[in-house]
């Protein structure tokens, strides 16, 4: 599988732990972010990693800024990307199962590497799980293609 990861000048000792933490588990990696700490507006990495995905030039993204929340809101502007901010396990693990997320995002100055492994993995490891999900997903991606919900006007 391959996932694009991408990162900010507030995460880049996360970056470098995540990704290679990955690269042991056999993911191939595609570093799109900044290896260094000075100044790296996050919108630049949160459009790279979210074209990738979107074109399928990777599987599955996962983005880092200070909070997450920067580089995730640049990352959803992409038509395709559902994006989602997760500083525990759980949420990642859900926003896979009932969201079918494609990037995880979280903050470098919120949670520390152990955390973000454990985020990392339940997000990895859980399945899209379709079903009535599939459904509400739909509905997300109808407002962004069409700006519009049918369903709000019933
Ligand atoms: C950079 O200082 C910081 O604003 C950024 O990393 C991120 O937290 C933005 O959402």
């Amino acid at each position: 599988m391959k996932i694009a990861i991408g990162n900010d000048h507030a995460a880049v000792a996360l970056k470098k732990e995540i990704l290679a933490y990955l690269q042991e588990k056999g993911y191939e990696m595609i570093n799109v972010g900044t290896d260094q700490e000075t100044s790296f507006h996050y919108p630049v990495s949160g459009y790279r990693v979210a074209k990738m995905v979107a074109a399928g030039e990777a599987d599955l993204g996962i983005l880092i800024c200070g909070t997450g929340v920067g580089i995730s809101l640049a990352a959803n502007k992409v038509k395709g990307i559902r994006c989602c901010v997760c500083s525990e396990p759980y949420t990642a693990k859900m926003s896979r199962e009932h969201n079918n997320s494609n990037i995880l995002a979280f903050g470098a100055r919120v949670v520390g590497p152990d955390l973000a492994k454990m985020i990392v993995d339940e997000w990895l490891n859980a399945k899209f799980l379709g079903g009535r999900h599939q459904t509400r997903v739909d509905m997300i991606m109808e407002i962004e293609a069409t700006q519009e919900l049918k369903a709000a006007q019933e």
